[in-house]
Protein backbone atom coordinates (compact mmCIF):
# COMPACT_ATOMS: atom_id res chain seq x y z
CA UNK A 1 0.00 0.00 0.00
CA UNK A 2 1.18 3.61 -0.74
CA UNK A 3 2.28 5.70 2.14
CA UNK A 4 3.84 8.74 0.92
CA UNK A 5 4.23 10.97 -2.05
CA UNK A 6 7.84 12.50 -3.57
CA UNK A 7 7.11 15.97 -4.78
CA UNK A 8 8.89 17.28 -7.76
CA UNK A 9 8.70 21.21 -7.50
CA UNK A 10 9.48 23.06 -10.90
CA UNK A 11 6.24 22.17 -12.74
CA UNK A 12 4.61 20.44 -10.19
CA UNK A 13 3.87 22.55 -7.20
CA UNK A 14 5.17 26.30 -9.07
CA UNK A 15 4.23 27.49 -12.36
CA UNK A 16 8.35 27.67 -12.20
CA UNK A 17 9.57 25.97 -15.45
CA UNK A 18 8.72 28.93 -17.24
CA UNK A 19 10.56 31.08 -15.61
CA UNK A 20 13.65 29.08 -15.81
CA UNK A 21 12.81 28.79 -19.04
CA UNK A 22 13.54 32.30 -19.20
CA UNK A 23 16.99 32.82 -17.64
CA UNK A 24 18.01 30.19 -19.74
CA UNK A 25 16.59 31.26 -22.62
CA UNK A 26 18.63 34.39 -21.97
CA UNK A 27 22.47 33.24 -21.45
CA UNK A 28 21.72 30.91 -24.34
CA UNK A 29 21.50 34.05 -26.48
CA UNK A 30 24.43 34.92 -25.24
CA UNK A 31 26.41 32.15 -25.66
CA UNK A 32 25.19 31.77 -29.14
CA UNK A 33 23.30 28.11 -28.91
CA UNK A 34 19.74 28.67 -30.31
CA UNK A 35 16.77 28.64 -28.39
CA UNK A 36 13.88 26.12 -29.05
CA UNK A 37 11.06 24.27 -26.99
CA UNK A 38 13.36 20.91 -27.50
CA UNK A 39 16.13 22.14 -26.02
CA UNK A 40 13.30 23.86 -23.19
CA UNK A 41 12.29 20.36 -22.25
CA UNK A 42 15.38 18.17 -22.17
CA UNK A 43 16.45 21.42 -19.80
CA UNK A 44 13.62 19.87 -17.16
CA UNK A 45 14.40 18.03 -14.54
CA UNK A 46 18.30 19.16 -15.05
CA UNK A 47 20.49 20.71 -12.74
CA UNK A 48 21.77 23.85 -12.90
CA UNK A 49 25.23 22.94 -13.97
CA UNK A 50 23.86 20.29 -16.15
CA UNK A 51 21.75 22.47 -18.03
CA UNK A 52 24.02 25.15 -18.71
CA UNK A 53 26.76 22.11 -20.09
CA UNK A 54 23.71 20.92 -22.39
CA UNK A 55 23.27 24.28 -23.55
CA UNK A 56 26.44 24.82 -24.36
CA UNK A 57 26.72 21.30 -25.78
CA UNK A 58 23.73 22.44 -28.00
CA UNK A 59 26.00 25.51 -29.98
CA UNK A 60 28.92 23.37 -30.00
CA UNK A 61 30.65 25.70 -27.59
CA UNK A 62 31.48 24.13 -24.80
CA UNK A 63 34.85 24.38 -25.54
CA UNK A 64 35.01 27.99 -25.35
CA UNK A 65 34.09 27.92 -21.39
CA UNK A 66 36.09 26.72 -18.58
CA UNK A 67 34.81 25.93 -15.21
CA UNK A 68 35.43 29.64 -14.24
CA UNK A 69 33.30 30.83 -17.01
CA UNK A 70 31.00 28.39 -16.29
CA UNK A 71 30.02 29.72 -13.07
CA UNK A 72 29.99 33.05 -14.22
CA UNK A 73 27.20 32.07 -17.04
CA UNK A 74 25.78 29.95 -13.83
CA UNK A 75 25.47 32.64 -11.30
CA UNK A 76 24.11 35.29 -13.78
CA UNK A 77 21.52 32.58 -14.94
CA UNK A 78 20.24 32.02 -11.25
CA UNK A 79 20.26 35.80 -9.86
CA UNK A 80 18.28 36.36 -13.26
CA UNK A 81 16.01 33.44 -11.99
CA UNK A 82 16.12 34.27 -8.45
CA UNK A 83 14.62 38.35 -9.71
CA UNK A 84 11.72 36.52 -11.16
CA UNK A 85 10.81 34.15 -8.23
CA UNK A 86 11.25 37.42 -5.95
CA UNK A 87 7.57 37.94 -6.51
CA UNK A 88 6.10 34.22 -6.38
CA UNK A 89 3.10 33.54 -3.98
CA UNK A 90 0.62 31.30 -2.99
CA UNK A 91 -1.40 32.03 -5.88
CA UNK A 92 1.36 30.92 -8.23
CA UNK A 93 0.68 27.25 -6.66
CA UNK A 94 0.04 25.21 -10.39
CA UNK A 95 -3.72 24.94 -10.49
CA UNK A 96 -5.26 21.85 -8.16
CA UNK A 97 -2.14 21.34 -5.92
CA UNK A 98 -2.99 23.42 -2.56
CA UNK A 99 -6.05 21.08 -2.50
CA UNK A 100 -4.59 17.82 -3.57
CA UNK A 101 -1.58 18.53 -1.40
CA UNK A 102 -4.78 19.30 1.15
CA UNK A 103 -6.22 15.87 0.64
CA UNK A 104 -3.19 14.25 0.94
CA UNK A 105 -2.64 15.19 4.58
CA UNK A 106 -6.01 15.07 5.67
CA UNK A 107 -5.50 11.18 4.29
CA UNK A 108 -2.21 10.75 6.52
CA UNK A 109 0.12 10.38 3.62
CA UNK A 110 3.85 11.41 4.79
CA UNK A 111 5.32 14.37 2.04
CA UNK A 112 8.94 15.05 0.37
CA UNK A 113 10.30 17.34 -1.99
CA UNK A 114 12.68 15.51 -4.70
CA UNK A 115 13.61 18.89 -6.80
CA UNK A 116 17.08 19.22 -8.65
CA UNK A 117 16.76 23.20 -7.63
CA UNK A 118 18.74 24.42 -4.47
CA UNK A 119 15.87 27.59 -4.67
CA UNK A 120 13.85 24.52 -3.43
CA UNK A 121 12.98 25.63 0.62
CA UNK A 122 12.82 29.60 -0.84
CA UNK A 123 10.28 28.21 -3.15
CA UNK A 124 7.94 26.39 -1.31
CA UNK A 125 7.62 28.77 1.46
CA UNK A 126 7.02 31.44 -1.09
CA UNK A 127 3.90 29.46 -1.65
CA UNK A 128 2.76 28.50 1.88
CA UNK A 129 3.29 24.83 1.21
CA UNK A 130 5.97 24.36 3.61
CA UNK A 131 3.35 22.82 6.14
CA UNK A 132 2.48 19.59 4.06
CA UNK A 133 6.42 18.53 3.69
CA UNK A 134 8.12 16.39 5.95
CA UNK A 135 11.56 16.65 4.15
CA UNK A 136 13.09 18.26 1.34
CA UNK A 137 15.67 16.14 -0.02
CA UNK A 138 19.24 18.90 -0.32
CA UNK A 139 19.69 18.07 -3.90
CA UNK A 140 23.93 18.77 -3.35
CA UNK A 141 24.00 15.87 -1.33
CA UNK A 142 23.30 13.68 -3.43
CA UNK A 143 25.86 11.46 -5.84
CA UNK A 144 24.02 12.26 -9.24
CA UNK A 145 20.92 14.21 -10.76
CA UNK A 146 18.09 13.41 -12.28
CA UNK A 147 17.74 10.77 -14.12
CA UNK A 148 19.94 8.98 -11.49
CA UNK A 149 17.51 7.34 -8.75
CA UNK A 150 19.63 9.06 -5.90
CA UNK A 151 17.12 11.60 -5.25
CA UNK A 152 13.51 10.16 -5.52
CA UNK A 153 15.80 7.37 -2.96
CA UNK A 154 16.55 9.76 -0.80
CA UNK A 155 13.45 11.49 -1.09
CA UNK A 156 11.68 8.32 0.37
CA UNK A 157 14.36 7.56 2.77
CA UNK A 158 13.77 11.26 4.37
CA UNK A 159 9.45 10.27 5.00
CA UNK A 160 11.15 6.78 6.04
CA UNK A 161 9.13 4.53 3.72
CA UNK A 162 10.46 1.83 1.31
CA UNK A 163 10.42 3.07 -2.15
CA UNK A 164 7.29 0.60 -3.19
CA UNK A 165 5.08 2.67 -0.58
CA UNK A 166 6.08 5.84 -2.50
CA UNK A 167 4.80 7.32 -5.24
CA UNK A 168 6.52 10.31 -7.15
CA UNK A 169 5.61 12.85 -9.20
CA UNK A 170 7.17 14.45 -12.20
CA UNK A 171 6.63 17.08 -15.26
CA UNK A 172 10.14 16.02 -16.57
CA UNK A 173 11.18 13.12 -18.62
CA UNK A 174 14.52 12.78 -16.81
CA UNK A 175 12.46 12.39 -13.51
CA UNK A 176 10.00 10.14 -14.35
CA UNK A 177 13.54 8.04 -15.30
CA UNK A 178 14.70 8.79 -12.06
CA UNK A 179 11.10 7.49 -9.95
CA UNK A 180 10.97 4.20 -11.88
CA UNK A 181 14.98 3.46 -11.17
CA UNK A 182 14.37 3.96 -7.84
CA UNK A 183 11.31 1.75 -7.70
CA UNK A 184 8.65 4.14 -7.37
CA UNK A 185 5.34 4.40 -8.95
CA UNK A 186 5.57 7.26 -11.55
CA UNK A 187 3.26 9.89 -11.65
CA UNK A 188 3.88 11.93 -15.52
CA UNK A 189 1.74 15.43 -15.38
CA UNK A 190 2.08 16.50 -18.70
CA UNK A 191 2.60 15.66 -22.59
CA UNK A 192 1.74 11.45 -22.45
CA UNK A 193 4.43 11.40 -25.39
CA UNK A 194 6.95 13.24 -23.67
CA UNK A 195 6.04 11.38 -20.13
CA UNK A 196 5.30 7.97 -22.25
CA UNK A 197 7.47 6.25 -19.47
CA UNK A 198 5.12 7.19 -16.78
CA UNK A 199 3.16 4.38 -15.04
CA UNK A 200 0.13 6.60 -14.83
CA UNK A 201 -0.24 10.31 -16.87
CA UNK A 202 -2.32 13.18 -16.18
CA UNK A 203 -2.18 16.31 -18.86
CA UNK A 204 -2.45 19.17 -15.79
CA UNK A 205 -2.26 19.27 -12.61
CA UNK A 206 -5.89 20.47 -11.82
CA UNK A 207 -6.20 16.86 -12.95
CA UNK A 208 -4.43 14.70 -10.46
CA UNK A 209 -6.64 13.77 -7.52
CA UNK A 210 -6.43 11.26 -4.71
CA UNK A 211 -9.95 9.54 -5.47
CA UNK A 212 -8.43 9.32 -9.42
CA UNK A 213 -4.93 7.94 -8.54
CA UNK A 214 -6.59 5.38 -5.58
CA UNK A 215 -9.44 4.29 -8.82
CA UNK A 216 -6.44 3.86 -11.50
CA UNK A 217 -4.27 1.58 -8.96
CA UNK A 218 -6.80 -0.71 -7.58
C1 LIG B 1 14.74 21.66 -11.66
C2 LIG B 1 14.31 22.39 -12.91
O1 LIG B 1 13.65 21.51 -10.83
O2 LIG B 1 15.75 22.40 -10.96
C3 LIG B 1 15.52 22.70 -13.77
O3 LIG B 1 13.40 21.58 -13.64
C4 LIG B 1 16.58 23.45 -12.95
O4 LIG B 1 15.11 23.48 -14.87
C5 LIG B 1 16.93 22.63 -11.70
O5 LIG B 1 17.74 23.66 -13.72
C6 LIG B 1 17.96 23.33 -10.81
O6 LIG B 1 17.40 24.50 -10.26
P1 LIG B 1 18.23 25.62 -9.50
O7 LIG B 1 17.15 26.50 -8.92
O8 LIG B 1 19.05 24.96 -8.45
O9 LIG B 1 19.07 26.30 -10.51
MG1 LIG C 1 9.97 19.68 -12.80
Amino acid sequence: DIEGFAFDMDGVLADTARFHAIAWHQIADEVGTVWDDELAEALKGIDRMGSLKLILEHGNVAEKYDAAARDALATKKNDNYRNLIATLTPADALPGMLDFLESLQTAGYKMSIASASKNAPFIVERLGMQKYFDAIVDPASLSAGKPDPAIFIAAAAAIELAPEKVIGLEDSAAGIKSINAAGELSIGIGDSKVLHEADLNFATTADVTLARIKATLD
